[in-house]
């Protein structure tokens, strides 16, 4: 049995925990693995190497992906999907796992329903915006990451007395921005689900520090709306229609700075929350969600994605899983409105 793993969209801490898992159960099994290189682009131009359990042994601990990563569409052109399907031809590929976020496995899942092609999901993102699993792995590494980020600001922001604006990922989902802003004891939690009320945060900011507080933090998620707009700087869009986002952060430190009187900065965390080593937490997740992309490669079980549920991995339909992105459930900023009063 010949499998091949794929690394796709915007990368994150634990990937490489999820090849050495694919590759060893495969190879457990009597079977191989290639890594396509770069995503769906080494799918269109055959580009890959050749894994054993040898080479992938040490990369556990590594961020990144050793395959590279890209957010190539082979769906933006017809001639790109046929390239695809002759790259599985040609080498032989009885099993194509794709590991990547809601765009790779939604290339994934078309490219079963269109032309039974024997591909596997395995999720991932820091922003933990995909539907039917309960955690992507490469989140927890992420919040641990801006938790360490915002620690260190604060000491800052108290010896100044300022006011931290500190801006996260995560799209158009409010996960790391809610459950960083928990860790951290923010003043307030700006997501792209409710809209931002900046005039009460700026009266909230003032009445903490007449009440001795004097120095506040907030975090606001690049995808968080003022007065129902986004505000981003690039404009740029990628090969599957997503918009660059940052920019907000500026925003909101300005208009509290006006409004409130108290000296304010902001700080764009940016691409620092996609490095860096995976955490315990993601190191087992991707190890565990390799092991049953693995299998299901192994039994022929196509068409599904693997997925955390509670404590188990299960597989769904791929078809289920893509497509509708998770924003952040309301319970988790009704708990942190608790203190964001
Ligand atoms: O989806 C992961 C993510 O890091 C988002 O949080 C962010 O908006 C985007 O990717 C950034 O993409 P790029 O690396 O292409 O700038």
């Amino acid at each position: 049995m010949r499998a091949a793993v794929l690394t796709g969209g915007g990368d994150c801490p634990g990937l490489n925990a999820v090849i050495r898992a694919v590759v060893r159960t495969v190879h457990n099994a009597g079977g191989e693995t290639l890594g396509l290189q770069e995503g769906w682009r080494g799918a269109v131009e055959g580009t890959y190497e050749v894994l054993d359990p040898m080479k992938t042994d040490e990369i556990l601990p590594r961020g990144g992906t050793i395959l590279g990563s890209s957010r190539t569409n082979p769906y933006k052109d017809p001639e790109l999907v046929g390239k695809v399907i002759e790259t599985v031809d040609k080498l032989g590929i009885d099993a194509l796992i794709a590991i990547g976020g809601d765009d790779t496995l939604g290339v994934a899942s078309r490219l079963y329903e269109d032309h039974k092609l024997p591909t596997i999901g395995c999720p991932k993102t820091i922003d933990n915006d995909l539907s039917s699993t309960d955690f992507t792995f490469g989140f927890d590494t992420c919040l641990n990451t801006v938790m360490d980020a915002v620690d260190r600001l604060r000491t800052t922001a108290e010896s100044h007395r300022r006011v931290m604006v500190v801006e996260c990922m995560g799209r158009h989902a409010g996960w790391i921005t809610c459950f960083a802003g928990i860790a951290v004891a923010a003043d307030a939690i700006l997501v792209p689900e409710i809209e931002a009320d900046l005039d009460e945060i700026c009266t909230r900011l003032k009445r903490r520090k007449s009440e001795g507080k004097h120095y506040g933090i907030v975090m606001v998620s690049e995808g968080a709306r003022i007065k129902g707009e986004m505000v981003t700087q690039s404009g740029e869009i990628d090969e599957f229609g997503h918009v660059q986002l940052g920019g907000i952060g500026k925003h909101v430190a300005n208009v509290i700075e006006d409004q409130t009187g108290i000296e304010t900065r902001e700080v764009t965390l940016g691409h620092l929350q996609r490095g860096g080593s995976p955490s315990a937490y993601d190191r087992v997740l991707g190890t565990r969600l390799g092991i049953h992309a693995g299998r299901l490669a192994l039994s022929g079980d196509f068409g599904k994605m693997v997925a955390l549920r509670g404590l188990q991995i299960v597989a769904v339909p791929l078809a289920e899983a893509v497509g509708q992105m998770r924003t952040l459930y309301p319970e988790f900023m009704a708990e942190a409105e608790e203190f964001l009063r």
